[in-house]
């Protein structure tokens, strides 16, 4: 397959946040001036959907069996794509190896509450064989929740996990604005859950090798 800058939003565990962050990080790179497609492979289709509500404003999202995985990524190129952004199915041990396989870099949201943590157990035995880059994004986080990001960060870290130095927030803004098909800083352009996206998107495109932007005025 040729060169296709890809970053995978993986957890065990449904309800940590696969589907808001990869939305969100996908529209950040809309905004930054890259062709972006979110790949669903979650047969729930919660990407899919949101991507309906928002019609035809971009990122488009694309769907597929995860064995399509490869060949949705190749036409995704075709259709002139530079950057991908799979969303996962929680439980989805195949899907998740698939798209483990094609990132370049991997992003695990999490709860930081017991229960969650317990989950990011069967997430880091997968990325244990997978030797790809892979960050634990803590989401939801409560405020004043110092001592709690802490421990979290503790006990990610004793599974082998690295962890991002991002975080969300639980911010209404994340799940009014997927609701109609958009994204926090569409709602709320000055908002925490806006700024915080946005640092992440720095962050992970640090992460990945991106193509040149034409220079401005170019
Ligand atoms: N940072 C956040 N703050 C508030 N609500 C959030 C946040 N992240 C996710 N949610 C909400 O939590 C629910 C589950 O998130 P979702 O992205 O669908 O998780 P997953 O895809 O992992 O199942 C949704 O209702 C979503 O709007
Ligand atoms: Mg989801």
């Amino acid at each position: 397959m040729l060169f296709m800058p890809t970053i995978a939003i993986v957890s065990q565990k449904g309800g940590s946040g696969k589907t808001t962050m990869a939305l969100h990080l996908a529209t950040s790179a809309v905004y930054a001036g890259r062709e972006t497609r979110v790949i669903d492979i979650d047969p729930q289709a919660t990407s899919a959907t949101w991507g309906d509500w928002r019609g035809d404003f971009k990122p488009e999202v694309m769907t597929c069996p995860p064995v399509r995985l490869f060949s949705t990524i190749e036409k995704a190129r075709r259709g002139g794509a530079e950057l991908i952004v799979i969303d996962t199915p929680p439980h989805g041990d195949t899907a998740s190896r698939e798209a483990v396989r094609v990132a370049d870099l991997v992003l695990i949201p999490t709860r930081a509450r017991a229960f969650d943590l317990h989950a990011l157990e069967a997430t880091a035995g997968l990325m244990s064989y997978a030797r790809k880059p892979a960050f634990v994004v803590f989401n939801a986080v409560p405020a004043r929740a110092t001592r709690m990001i802490e421990e979290a960060t503790k006990a990610a870290e004793a599974m082998g996990l690295q962890v991002c130095p991002i975080q969300f927030g639980e911010r209404a803004a994340f799940h009014r604005s997927s609701g109609t098909g958009e994204v926090a800083a569409e709602i709320e352009p000055d908002g925490k859950a806006a700024g915080e996206v946005d640092a992440l998107w720095k962050w992970a495109s640090g992460h990945i090798t991106l193509k040149q932007l034409p220079a401005r005025g170019a």
